[in-house]
């Protein structure tokens, strides 16, 4: 179904956005290496290499109204009538406008009296550089004379800097022009050994460095001055705000076009100045005829081929489009920029996560197995010897983060989790003897396994009153500070010190334990350590015996226990009575399995916490300040962790529905907080529609159903995880792929290709005596099979078939 604002093309693997006034900018990523841009549905954005603190090649603001500024802008003169094909920033009315957000580009598309201009932005697999290819065409009955004004602002490079300690980089600004190269060179004459280069492959008749010169010093970016004049400036700039624009003008006959690019590129330099032979070739390379489009082809065959390892036909078209496109496009997102870098993250705070990573990494593995592995090898070296990890670290730096230090004692247990499906997704148990170090260990080198049970030996050493694990600073839920007592409005919750000594307890990390703990045991009876094994299931048990006796509440398991030992989330509570992250935990670490407390706690779950939009993340939202319960009670009612649907923790209920097998509750709880689902209330939903948010306001709130922090959230992994692993049932194990599905019973079968180890496996599932689940029979290439583990295929297969029939 087609939204107010835009529709889906499946088979292009497109969004188009065919309004420009999206309720909100509507962000899509371009590049999958080290050069990185956020581009939305008008060209607004900016872009970074690596690090979006450190090296960030141009300008973006936040906070400002109107939202959205600056981006990669075209301006269009025709005949004294100035346009944008983007839309903004003139906001002059076009005649046509699309916007077409694909996998690692975006074109841009806007006509205006017998005009057209296409821009199409991208980055190239491989290379530095963020390119526009671009259109213009005479659509019309007469000859056009036209003037084009290219624009960025460059950035400094330090963002903070940028943003903070103008009083010094009003007066660093550099720039070298060199034709149609335009270089921002700040601080390469003494310390950098990098500059930006904006180039354009088309001779330009101008130029402008200076933004007083382009826009004027009272206007703004709408009625900037030199493309309402008509004419560049050349203006060179000594400080101040360097931005790149280059003049252009074409003459076309009607029904002509002509196609150019420009260029944004990082260019690592060898000497003080710019290496101007070099930045001469690149742009030589890209005027090539084809260059471009060749560049665009390799982009596009590498998504073709990076999906082609998983995609699925099944008679839901959100499932089919999330799974074959868009989940697996935000993953990546998330997989590489962590939390650092969108509409709602600066790019200049947290950089990556150590939960965040971990879990980041359980959907894209079998994306990018090579990059999990160091990943996972990064995230290991922040974790310190005592067990605890630093909670964020630099992605340029891969140092541990020591604003915020650590203390948040669930972070340690997700690198189990993220290592166990690396290797059942790879089978390579050698990263366990990879030497890694601990942070606080100078030249250390002992092994990943050694970190997993160090991460194991924490928790089991930190247990509280009720023999649960102490929470310190926070677990999952960051807003839940119970030793933080902070009365000082000028701290931040996330950095403002616990109290010395304090016993408050988590059950969700009690629950985390128990999924890990089982997750090492099993891969230690991979590994034939029956003894290791052995070890894992006793402090299982212990754990789960704990669990069981006293985080029980009668019809769902408690949050907490507070510092001063009282229950939190209990229905004693008056405000905060049930919290989902306790109940999705509990369950997916196996308690309540045999004394029907799982079901019973799901089923609180759906009575007390679901929502058409989603479940919430407790009620009764809180609606007055505990110091006691800390940033969680800081939030309007409805808003993020208090009682928002915060999305991340809906896949672990579809997870645990699976546990269940109730195949429709399932999908429904996935299609609930599911984008694609709400373009048919999308003015009130306001986010894009093709990336999970981290939050959608809960009924408390003023705005419900509002999507707020869309793209870079945890909620991506977990729902890519939910659907494949649970609903589709495609599991990675230690010695083969399981098919173990849990459907809705209206369906009648779906069809999976899904590559594993290098062997792609062709999925037929079918679903005669219409069941959520239960495998009846497996064939493999006409075989049939004892269980329902389809062996890692060996001896140089390429394609194995895989038939599963449903029903007991
Ligand atoms: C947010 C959390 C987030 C934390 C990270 C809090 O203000 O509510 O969602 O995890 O900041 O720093
Ligand atoms: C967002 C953070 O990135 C994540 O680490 C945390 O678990 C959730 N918010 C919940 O507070």
């Amino acid at each position: 179904m087609s939204g107010l604002y835009g529709r889906f093309d499946d088979a292009a693997r497109e969004y188009v956005v065919v309004r420009p006034d999206t309720p909100l900018p509507w962000l899509n990523y371009l590049g999958q290496d080290d050069l990185f841009g956020l581009c939305t549905n008008t060209g607004g954005g900016y872009t970074f290499w690596r690090d979006p603190r450190l090296r960030r090649l141009t300008r973006y603001r936040y906070n400002d109204a109107p939202l959205d500024s600056v981006g990669r802008y075209l301006y269009v003169n025709d005949g004294g009538i100035v346009w944008n094909p983007g839309w903004k920033p003139t906001k002059t009315p076009l005649d046509r406008y699309e916007c077409r957000h694909g996998l690692g580009y975006t074109r841009i598309a806007g006509a205006r009296d017998g005009v057209e201009v296409e821009l199409l932005f991208f980055v190239p697999p491989g290379e530095d550089a963020e390119v526009w290819k671009t259109t213009v065409r005479n659509t019309g009955a007469a000859p056009k004379d036209l003037t084009l004004f290219s624009y960025v602002e460059f950035c400094l490079y330090q963002a903070l800097d940028d943003m903070t300690n103008f009083q010094r980089t009003y007066s660093t600004g550099e720039v070298e022009i060199d034709d149609a190269a335009i270089y921002h060179t700040t601080g390469l004459r003494e310390r950098r050994r990098h500059c930006t280069l904006f180039g354009c492959t088309r001779e330009p008749s101008g130029f402008d460095t200076s933004r007083d010169a382009f826009v004027g010093v009272h206007n703004g970016l709408h009625e900037a001055a030199v493309p309402f004049a008509g004419r560049a400036r050349g203006s060179v700039v000594d400080g101040w705000n360097p931005v790149g624009s280059h003049q252009l003008d074409l003459q076309l006959e009607p029904g002509t076009e002509e196609t150019f690019a420009f260029v944004l590129a990082y260019l690592e330099e060898p000497g003080t100045v710019a290496d101007t032979a070099r930045g001469r070739a690149l742009l030589a390379r890209y005027a090539e005829p084809g260059a471009v489009d060749d560049a665009f082809a390799a982009l596009r065959a590498r998504w073709d081929e990076l999906l082609a390892g998983f995609q699925v036909d099944c008679p839901d078209e959100q499932v089919r489009r999330m799974l074959n496109t868009w989940n697996q496009s935000q993953v990546t997102a998330t997989f590489n920029l962590s939390r650092s870098a969108s509409l709602w993250e600066s790019g200049i705070g947290r950089g990556m996560g150590f939960r965040d990573s971990n879990q980041d990494l359980l959907g894209c593995v079998h994306l990018v197995p090579e990059r999990a592995r160091q990943r996972i090898l990064d995230l290991a070296s922040t974790q310190l010897s005592d067990g605890t990890c630093f909670h964020q670290y630099q992605p340029l730096t891969k140092k541990g983060n020591a604003e915020i230090g650590g203390g948040f004692f669930d972070d340690h247990l997700w690198l189990i989790a993220s290592t166990c499906a690396y290797i059942k997704e790879t089978g390579d148990t050698s990263i366990l003897a990879e030497p890694v170090g601990y942070a606080d260990v100078p030249g250390g080198a002992d092994d990943l396994l050694h970190h997993l049970e160090t991460g194991i030996a924490l928790t089991r050493a930190n247990r509280g009153d009720h023999g649960l694990p102490l929470i310190g600073h926070a677990d999952w839920n960051d807003c839940l500070n119970l030793n933080c007592f902070s009365t000082d409005p000028d701290e931040s919750f996330q950095t403002a010190g616990d109290v010395e000594g304090s016993r408050a307890e988590s059950v969700m990390i009690a629950g985390l334990f128990l999924y890990a703990a089982r997750e090492l045991a099993a891969l230690y009876a991979h590994l034939g350590r029956a003894e290791d094994e052995a070890r894992l299931l006793s402090a299982y048990d212990e754990m789960l015996a704990a669990v069981e006796a006293e985080a029980w509440d009668g019809a769902w398991y408690l949050r907490a226990f507070d510092a001063a030992g009282r229950a939190i989330g209990s229905r004693e509570s008056d405000e905060g009575r049930i919290f989902v992250e306790s109940q999705a935990w509990c369950v997916l670490g196996g308690a309540g399995g045999e004394n029907g407390r799982a079901r019973r706690a799901l089923a609180s779950v759906q009575e007390l916490l679901a929502t058409e939009d989603g479940i919430v993340l407790v009620q009764p939202a809180f609606t007055r300040y505990h110091p006691e319960l800390g940033e969680i009670t800081s939030y309007p009612p409805g808003n993020k962790e208090n009682a928002g649907i915060f999305c991340h923790t809906n896949p672990w209920i579809t997870l645990c529905w699976c546990l269940l097998g109730e195949g429709d509750r399932a999908l429904d709880s996935y299609l609930a907080i599911c984008p694609a689902t709400k373009q048919d209330r999308i003015e009130a939903y306001r986010s894009e529609p093709y990336a999970f948010a981290q939050m959608i306001a809960g009924p408390d709130a003023r705005t419900p159903g509002e999507g707020r922090n869309s793209w870079l959230t945890g909620t991506a992994a977990w729902a890519l995880v939910a659907l494949s692993q649970g609903i589709l049932g495609v599991k990675p194990c230690y010695d083969g792929l399981r098919v173990d599905p849990c459907i809705p019973p209206g369906w009648d079968g779906y069809r999976v290709t899904r590559r594993f180890r290098g062997v792609v496996y062709e999925i037929d599932v079918r679903n005669p005596r219409h069941v959520s689940g239960g495998v009846r029979a497996v064939t493999v290439d006409g075989r049939e099979l004892a269980g329902d583990l389809v062996p890692a295929a060996a001896g140089g297969k390429k394609i194995v078939h895989v038939d599963v029939e449903l029903g007991r």
